[in-house]
């Protein structure tokens, strides 16, 4: 009998088995997958578990807020949070290229990760030998089904440490779609706001973007990506729509006009798509009375955006993303 309580139950039991008296890690991205796993875990060996959240800057309002103070809430879990968005700025000075966006904010991530796993790992305590991942079904089958462990340098960090740390995968749900892992994240007790999180890239903010990263620009992007999700949700277009990335148009300007003055301010894009799997996508036919609250709210809220248009393409030839 499918039920998820029959998978949390079998689940606690393998878990149990595979860990025993060692500690493991799970990395926290703010997403669904890695919440669900993380909490499956927690309730399998309590304190054994150390969740770690790298913030990088580049999360939307509320979001770390979630992880931080809901998450731990509802689980109990052991959390160690990086506040990382200042190197990730840094990191980023700059740079408008989106692969290269991608790929220093990959690298930034795993940097900060692992040295987050090193001062575990010297943490008093039994020896640290898992870690956690929120791989699902069609993942294992897209990588061939393997089973894995993972590694770590710790050479240039600390004393003490062997050079390479491996570490044994725990994979709680693999068995699992995403659908099930919802209800089985629902069922552990998570809240909403986490289990029926739409898709939202690694990288974040940073590639919705266009243009150079700064933070006068996420604080920007972050308060009309706010104020877009507030009124979809409000329409309850939620599971209409597969995801809506709202995108800032940084070095494009264009003329309006507020109150007494002219202004010369930015574009914000609203890109609400609906899609089965991301692969293709088609743009969301939406009622017109929520584009024009969400119009009027984003002109009237966020300085310095004087206009919002919608993206009105399918993917392909779109991206779903700009970047
Ligand atoms: P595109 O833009 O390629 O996006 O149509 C397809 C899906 O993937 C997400 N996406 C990413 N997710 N890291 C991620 O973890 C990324 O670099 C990335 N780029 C795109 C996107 O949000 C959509 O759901």
């Amino acid at each position: 009998d499918w039920t998820t309580g029959n998978v949390i139950e079998e689940q606690v039991a393998a878990i149990r088995a595979q860990v025993g008296d060692k500690r493991a890690i799970c990395g926290l991205s703010g997403g669904v997958d890695s919440a669900v796993a993380a909490a499956l875990v927690q309730k399998a060996i309590g304190s054994q578990l150390t969740c770690v959240y790298v913030d990088h800057g580049l999360m939307r309002k509320g979001e770390t807020e979630q992880v931080e103070k809901d998450f731990v809430a509802a689980t109990g879990a052991n959390l160690k949070v990086v506040d990382a968005s200042e190197r990730f700025l840094k990191a980023l000075a700059g740079v408008s290229d989106p692969e290269t966006k991608r790929k220093i904010i990959g690298r930034e991530f795993i940097r900060v990760f692992e040295q987050a796993q090193l001062e575990i790992l010297q943490e008093d305590g039994p020896e640290v030998a898992f870690l956690v991942q929120g791989t699902l079904y069609p993942d294992v089958v897209e990588s061939g089904g393997g089973t894995g462990t993972a590694n770590i340098k710790s050479h240039h960090n600390v004393g003490g440490l062997p050079d390479d740390i491996e570490f044994e995968l725990v994979e709680p749900l693999r068995k699992l779609f995403k659908d099930e892992v919802r209800m089985v994240g629902a069922e552990l007790g998570l809240p909403d706001e986490i289990v029926q999180r739409q898709p939202f890239p690694g990288p974040g903010l940073g590639i919705r973007i266009v243009g150079e990263v700064t933070k006068e620009r996420l604080d920007l992007l972050r308060e009309a990506d706010a104020i877009a999700r507030e009124e979809l949700t409000a329409a309850g277009l939620d599971r209409e729509i597969w995801q809506c990335p709202v995108v800032l148009l940084a070095d494009v300007r264009s003329v309006g006009v507020q109150g007494d003055g002219r202004t010369y301010g930015h574009p914000i894009v609203l890109r609400p798509v609906s899609s089965e799997d991301a692969m293709t996508a088609d743009w969301t036919r939406m009622p017109y009375e929520t584009l024009a609250k969400i119009s009027t709210r984003i002109t009237n809220e966020v300085a310095d955006v004087n206009r919002v248009v919608l993206d009105v393409t399918s993917k392909p030839p779109g991206t779903i993303e700009w970047e």
